[in-house]
């Protein structure tokens, strides 16, 4: 009876998502997936952060949930192993685990009537699941040495079955540093940077201070284009200090979300309604309009140092958000654009990767600014792309915009 009626929701969630934003298999697997009924759209389009809220920037912050939020064990139907974590952090875990192995959710979890039915334990695999769970909880809890990093991608490299045995013939080893060669830590020093060197380089690259400082509005036009060809037209309007509204329209309808500097909100074909507050964080984080030009601001701590990138020389500032989170930011050794963002959420289960690559950097008035934007992450919506066919920048937009809109219509949930 329970199970009858908790598929009857996950249906009614899913075929309303899937009337909304089109589809097929990967929406399903997120949505069904998602007990709250928010849009797939909060991990397709403002795909960055589904971390959470983890305020600390100490190891085990994760551990407990954020105030007045769920645990997964109160949230959900059927945990034995992870009970005790945010709720927030399941899906993240649940990706993660799927890209450790390579495999999607469906290999632990049963699939009926095109859903995703994961409070079931049909599938031996996810019992197999929930003890490397614990195996690996235990592991970072018990080994200090491990220091909280081993996750199921330490062993399983992308398959199911890590390699147990040595594989041969063994590579050939490099030649051990002599003396002579001044090997072992005698090496002639690689010439320090400082993250401030490379934020100035950066500063000067896309325009200068002036031309930041002066920023008062941006409005983008283009496409969000997911790795498996869907796509959909994206319309980011911006004004400063931290207003913003996003719209993305496909066949299925229009979607938008906005902030206009006190109240978040969402306008989809079903009705008007406020924006719960990760989601606000989500839309902050993905879309302000100053997220890739005051850098500084952004960070507690920072460090700067050389490496390569495809081939190119790049430096490299590894640095704390003032959410607690990871990052590293890529630079061009030679231009001094940002290349690449890489932003890391600490789960028990070990650190989930998101990253977005810069591209196609054009002049617009004075700024610097890249019109193509590639995502990477360990769930299906990260991995898109926004291709800009438009930017203007400091042209007038209705300050109303960016306010929460009145419902035309009811809300009344679609019937299934
Ligand atoms: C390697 C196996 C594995 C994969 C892959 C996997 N899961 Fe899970 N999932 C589990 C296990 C094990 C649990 C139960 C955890 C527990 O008991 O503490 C679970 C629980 C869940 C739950 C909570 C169900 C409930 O009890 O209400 C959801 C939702 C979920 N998974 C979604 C997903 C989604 C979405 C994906 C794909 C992105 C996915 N899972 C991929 C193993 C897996
Ligand atoms: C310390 C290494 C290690 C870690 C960490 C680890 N695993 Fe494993 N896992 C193994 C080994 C070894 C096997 C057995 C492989 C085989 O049977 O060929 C295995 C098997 C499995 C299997 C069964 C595969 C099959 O073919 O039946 C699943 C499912 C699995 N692991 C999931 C996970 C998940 C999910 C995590 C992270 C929560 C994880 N593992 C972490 C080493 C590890």
């Amino acid at each position: 009876m329970i199970k009858r009626i908790s598929a009857r929701i996950l249906l009614k969630a899913t075929v309303g998502l899937l009337l909304l934003f089109s589809v097929g298999l990967c929406l399903e697997r997120t949505t069904t997936a998602n007990s709250k009924g928010t849009s797939s759209l909060d991990q397709a389009s403002y795909n960055p952060r589904m971390g959470g809220k983890t305020h600390l920037f100490t190891r085990h912050a994760f551990q407990q949930p954020a105030q007045n939020e769920k645990t997964i064990g109160e949230a959900r139907k059927n945990i034995k192993v992870l009970n005790a974590f945010p709720e927030s952090q399941l899906i993240p875990m649940m990706n993660l685990m799927a890209a450790s192995l390579g495999v999607q959710c469906n290999y632990c979890h049963v699939f009926k009537d095109r859903q995703l039915v994961p409070e079931l334990d049909e599938k031996p695999e996810k019992n197999t699941a929930r003890e490397m769970i614990t195996m690996t909880l235990n592991l970072n809890k018990t080994v200090k040495p491990l220091n909280g990093e081993v996750s199921c991608f330490t062993c399983h490299k992308g398959r199911t079955s890590p390699l147990s045995v040595v594989v041969l013939p063994l590579p050939t080893s490099a030649p051990r540093p002599s003396p002579g060669n001044a090997g072992g830590g005698a090496q002639p020093a690689a010439p320090q940077i400082t993250a401030d060197q490379v934020l100035n380089k950066y500063i000067a690259a896309i325009g200068g201070q002036a031309a930041i400082d002066n920023l008062k509005t941006r409005i983008m036009k283009g496409t969000f284009t997911t790795a498996d060809g869907r796509s959909q037209n994206i319309e980011i309007d911006q004004a400063a200090p931290d207003r913003v509204r996003v719209v993305f329209t496909s066949q299925q309808g229009t979607m938008e979300r906005g902030f206009n500097g006190s109240a978040g909100w969402e306008k989809n074909p079903r009705g008007v309604s406020d924006l719960p507050s990760q989601q606000l964080e989500q839309l902050q984080s993905a879309f302000a309009l100053f997220r890739d030009l005051k850098l500084k601001d952004q960070f507690t701590r920072m460090n700067a140092r050389k490496d390569k990138l495809n081939g190119k020389d790049v430096n490299v500032i590894l640095a704390a958000n003032r959410n607690g989170k990871r990052e590293r930011l890529y630079f061009d050794a030679e231009t001094g654009l940002l290349l690449r963002r890489v932003t890391t959420t600490q789960t028990p289960l070990g650190i989930v990767p998101e990253q977005l690559d810069y591209e196609d950097y054009r002049d617009v008035d004075g700024l610097k600014i890249p019109f193509t934007i590639k995502g990477a992450g360990v769930d299906a919506f990260s991995n898109a792309t926004r291709t800009f066919a438009e930017i203007k920048i400091n042209a007038p937009i209705d300050d109303a915009s960016f306010n929460k809109p009145v419902a035309a219509s009811s809300t009344t949930e679609p019937k299934p």
